[in-house]
């Protein structure tokens, strides 16, 4: 495994040569970049010979003619730790910002990212960074947080680096949860369908698709196959996903059953429309000044149908319910004869449709109901995909 090693500039930039070599012993290949203020206190010549790799410095800086080196090194990254991490240089990885050759790897990179602060512990403690670290969470990255001690200015208080027994252990966690679903192919069904009334007109609801695509960067980062059949949606799909966009649940049902054939996991995350017009008007529907009956007929039911059709798959459901009662939830459970559902009490404000967060509860046939807790909703999809790798 590749583990990029970014070290900005905190005093405890000379730890970062320690570091390098225990995550060698732990058998990753490490290379090092380091930021202009972290060559203050240590030089890319200790860490070319620590560790044997060419260490980077510089955004143009190209040892090999016609490559990009930053370009090069975010994809052969399987994994990047930042140790240690500086305010300036947290504060600029949570608000994307690409200055100098670290940030513009860590733009560039797919791969999980470990963040282990340094600093001092106003700086740590300052309202900004706290906002970042808090940002950087809910985007899965690892943070690994500073110790409270003395610190070398002379201030106490939370801010001096982990330890590097910490920080590999860490690495060493996130290095476990990409190979979780290696090999396995999950397929998502995320957004709200559009019922057409009309060629003009159509009937859908308040779905974003955020907890679909949250849960397709979920099973990427656990090294999963993602397909995702999508509603239309504002929100954006991960690059590696290959993603169907359907409009209605009848295409969407056609799609999914596709793309679900051989799948270990399908997941039904779209707010598909329950019913549909019976007859969608060629043309407009003209105003008049008599009432209108617009007639529905129910569509068919997605993932119960992709349950019975490939009874090897793992099928989980969401039930996004007005309550927190699981009665709904475990009658969907038998009803659409799914693996499990994960329900959602959408009545309570801040978490649910088009919101940032989420709180899902898992119903499983044979397990007691577990909650994932208030988390975002990546947050959220990281925990469901590996409860499900372990029920
Ligand atoms: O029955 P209800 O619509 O509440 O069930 C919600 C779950 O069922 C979600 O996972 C949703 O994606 C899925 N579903 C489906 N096809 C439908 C209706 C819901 O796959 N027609």
């Amino acid at each position: 495994m590749n583990v990029v090693l970014g070290v900005s500039g905190s005093i405890a930039a000379y730890r970062a040569a320690d570091l390098a070599r225990d995550l060698m012993r732990q058998g990753f290949t490490v290379r090092v970049c380091l930021t202009d203020a972290a060559q203050k206190f240590v030089t890319a010549a200790l860490f070319e010979t620590l560790t044997g790799q060419p260490c980077l410095t510089d955004t143009f800086e190209e040892p090999q003619v016609g490559r990009m080196a930053h370009i090069d090194w975010a994809r052969q990254a399987d994994l990047i730790v930042v140790a240690p991490a500086t305010a300036n240089t947290i504060n600029k990885l949570a608000a994307g910002i690409g200055d100098d050759m670290l940030t513009t790897i860590v733009l560039a990179a797919t791969c999980p990212l470990v963040v282990a602060p340094a600093m001092n512990p106003q700086m740590y403690a300052n309202e900004v960074t706290q906002e970042s670290l808090r940002l950087l969470a809910t985007r899965a990255t690892a943070i690994v947080e500073p110790q409270e001690g003395d610190v070398a200015c002379g201030e106490h208080g939370q801010g001096k680096l982990a330890t590097n027994e910490q920080i590999v252990a860490t690495v060493n966690a996130v290095a476990v949860r990409k190979k979780v679903l290696a090999g396995k192919h999950v397929v998502i069904t995320s957004g709200p369908t559009q019922e057409p009334i009309d060629e003009v007109r159509y009937l859908t609801n308040r779905s974003s698709g955020k907890m679909g695509s949250a849960l397709a960067r979920a099973a990427l980062l656990l090294g999963a196959r993602v397909t995702v059949v999508s509603g239309p949606v504002q929100v954006s799909y991960p690059l590696q996903a290959k993603v169907v966009r359907v409009r209605d649940a009848v295409q969407m049902l056609e799609a999914t059953v596709e793309a679900a054939q051989g799948a270990d996991i399908v997941i039904g995350a779209a707010a598909v429309a329950d019913y549909r017009p019976a007859d969608p008007v060629v043309g407009k529907v003209r105003r008049s000044s008599e009432p209108i009956t617009l007639t529905l007929v129910p569509n068919p039911d997605i993932i119960a149908h992709v349950a019975r059709k490939y009874p090897a798959a793992k099928v989980i459901g969401f039930a996004a319910e007005p309550t927190s009662e699981l009665t709904v939830a475990r009658e969907k459970l038998v009803r659409k004869g799914v693996f499990a559902i994960a329900a959602n009490d959408v009545s309570q404000p801040g978490i649910g449709f088009e919101s940032e967060n989420n709180e899902l509860v898992l119903v499983t046939h044979d397990q007691e109901p577990i909650s994932s807790g208030k988390r975002s909703k990546l947050q959220c999809a990281l925990w469901l995909l590996q409860k499900i790798v372990v029920s």
